[in-house]
C-alpha cells in the first residue's frame, strides 16, 4: 500500500495526493493537443484506461502523484516515481490551461524537490524532457536541474549528488 502523505506546500501551492475524484479534471488537461504532444505517450487517453492506470498506481509504494491546488482550486499536477536506492524520477508536470504562466508549476517543482530530498530522503533526482520543450527545460533549470545527456530528442536532466549512470 502507498504510504499516506499529508498535503504540503509553500503557502501559494498545496500538493496533495491524487484522488479518484480528480481524474476527469486532469485527463481533460492531459488530452489537450498542446499538452499531450510533450509526453512520451502522446496519444489521447480514454477515461477507462486512465482509471486503470490510476488504480495500478495506487498499489505502488514507489510512486507519488500529486494534484496541485492554489486558492483551493486545482491548477496542475506533478509526481515523483521510480523511487529506488536514494534516487527517483520527477515528472508528469502539467498546468491547468487557464492557470499557465502564474508560477504555480515552478513552485510545485520546488516543493516536489523539497519533499523528495526531505521526506523521502533522496539524494538524486532526474527527469526526461523533449528537447523542443523549451518552456519546461527553462523551468527545470531554474530549479537547479542540469542536462546530463540527450538522445533521440529526449534530454535527461539531473539534480543532486550520487549522479546515477
Ligand atoms: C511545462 C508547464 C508545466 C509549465 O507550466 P507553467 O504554468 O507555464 O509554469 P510556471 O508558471 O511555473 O512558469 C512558466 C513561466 O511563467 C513565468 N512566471 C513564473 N511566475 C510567474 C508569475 N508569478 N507571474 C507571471 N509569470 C510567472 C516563469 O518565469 C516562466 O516563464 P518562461 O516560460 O518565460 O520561462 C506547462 O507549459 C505545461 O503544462 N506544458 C504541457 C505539458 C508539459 O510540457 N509538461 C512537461 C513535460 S516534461
Amino acid at each position: 500500500m502507498k504510504p499516506h502523505v499529508a498535503p504540503f506546500g509553500d503557502g501559494t501551492v498545496v500538493l496533495r495526493l491524487m484522488e479518484e475524484r480528480d481524474l476527469e479534471t486532469i485527463l481533460a488537461w492531459r488530452n489537450r493537443d498542446d499538452a499531450r504532444i510533450w509526453f512520451k505517450n502522446s496519444g489521447r487517453i480514454a477515461f477507462d484506461a486512465h482509471l486503470a492506470w490510476y488504480r495500478s498506481y495506487l498499489k505502488k509504494e514507489d510512486d507519488f502523484f500529486f494534484l496541485v491546488e492554489a486558492n483551493g482550486e486545482p491548477v496542475g499536477q506533478c509526481g515523483v516515481y521510480h523511487i529506488d536506492n536514494g534516487s527517483a524520477e520527477i515528472g508528469r508536470f502539467l498546468v491547468a490551461p487557464e492557470m499557465a504562466g502564474k508560477g504555480y508549476i515552478g513552485r510545485s517543482c520546488a516543493e516536489i524537490i523539497r519533499f523528495s530530498t526531505g521526506f523521502l530522503n533522496l539524494s538524486y533526482l532526474f527527469l526526461e524532457v523533449m528537447e523542443e520543450n523549451a518552456k519546461a527545460i527553462r523551468l527545470y533549470k531554474r530549479q537547479g536541474f542540469a542536462e546530463e545527456n540527450r538522445q533521440d530528442g529526449l534530454v535527461r536532466m539531473g539534480l543532486g549528488r550520487d549522479r546515477a549512470s
